[in-house]
């Protein structure tokens, strides 16, 4: 067996799912006759060697719990090649020779740092981003976007009472996938993202001419990496006078119970991060294409921009006439 004793983090933005794979990784080790550790806060735990020991029952009752009981953090420290050092040599103190990272590109970067120092890394895409490559899904991203549609829900309501237009600002960094998976899924009229560039003087005048046909409400998504929605609200009201009401969802998109999706998801990424360490894998970033589990090389994966769907989204636009 090439690892004895494994650890596992959570880094970066919280994802609900998270737990779910901390228990998937706890387990699975365990399962297989490992010991397994905790480390708390991410890679400010791992510097200040805030280590503990996980069993059966410290992994019980949180796979449905958004969240993480490891907690996080973005740790500057870490982003050092001593900081890298100081975590690399407290995992060799505690003689552990494998570490799963939950978390998303920038925690990726790290575990790329520590498979390069010698720790038998592996990654797990956590963030609801969905900004990683080599996977199509990430562990939290399906309960973000079932957040930001139940919330379009609601907004749709008091909309039509009003025939009124909303812009919604979603999460999702320099990535459009929450705008365009949730747009779609909620009928939204307008979908914008960083990936695709668009036309403000059309989409106003879009707007105009579908209430002036009867439409009851037009919803505006706005990824954040396009820009602030307050902004996107104020270029529509000076080009066509209406005066969308602006949503910002916020941090709520990253709370709440994780969908049973993102709970098979983590769950089977955990457990397949730990058999590939087993095997004697080192340095990938763990993902699902095509429901198939699959282990990229992580200096790969990092250096990768993942695709965006043009598909879907021409799909959006077709359907949302
Ligand atoms: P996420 O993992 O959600 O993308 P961040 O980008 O904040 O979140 O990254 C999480 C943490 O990963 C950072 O606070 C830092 O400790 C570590 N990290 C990010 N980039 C690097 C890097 N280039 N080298 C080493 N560590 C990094
Ligand atoms: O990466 C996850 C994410 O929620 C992004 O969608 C967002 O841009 C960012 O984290 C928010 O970061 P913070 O947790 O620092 O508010």
């Amino acid at each position: 067996m090439s690892v004895k004793k494994i650890a596992v983090l959570t880094s970066g933005g919280d994802s609900q799912g998270m737990n779910a794979a901390v228990r998937a990784v706890v387990r699975s080790g365990l399962y297989h006759g490992l010991e397994v550790y905790a480390v708390q806060r991410g890679y400010a735990g791992l510097i200040n060697n805030d280590i503990r020991r996980m069993d059966l029952r410290s992994v019980g009752d949180i796979i449905q719990r958004g969240g993480t009981i490891l907690q996080t953090a973005r740790c500057k420290e870490f982003m050092t090649p001593e900081g890298q050092q100081i975590g690399a040599n407290n995992l060799r103190e505690h003689g552990i020779d494998g570490l799963v990272v939950i978390g998303g590109d920038g925690s990726y970067q790290g575990a790329n740092k520590l498979s390069k120092l010698g720790i038998k890394t592996m990654g797990l895409p956590g963030t609801i981003d969905n900004d990683i490559p080599f996977t199509d899904f990430t562990i939290g991203f399906d309960t973000a976007v079932s957040i930001v549609v139940d919330a379009i829900n609601k907004l749709r309501d008091t909309m039509s009472s009003h025939e009124r237009s909303s812009v919604v600002e979603v999460m999702g960094r320099h990535c459009g996938d929450i705008a365009l998976y949730s747009g779609l899924a909620s009928g939204a009229e307008t979908i914008l993202v960083p990936e695709v560039g668009f036309d403000l003087d059309e989409i106003a005048k879009r707007m105009a001419d579908n209430f002036a046909q009867g439409k009851r409400h037009s919803i505006v998504i706005v990824a954040e990496g396009v820009g602030k929605g307050e902004d996107i609200a104020a270029e529509i009201t000076r080009r066509n006078g209406i005066e969308p009401r602006v949503t910002v969802l916020g941090h709520i998109q990253r709370g709440g119970a994780p969908t049973h999706n993102d709970r098979i998801l983590a769950s089977s990424l955990g457990d397949f991060a730990v058999r590939k360490l087993i095997e004697g894998e080192s340095g990938k970033a763990c993902g699902i294409i095509k429901g198939e589990l699959v282990a990229t090389d992580i200096d790969k994966v990092v250096h990768t921009k993942k695709d965006f769907n043009m598909e879907l989204y021409e799909l959006a636009k077709r359907l949302s006439q």
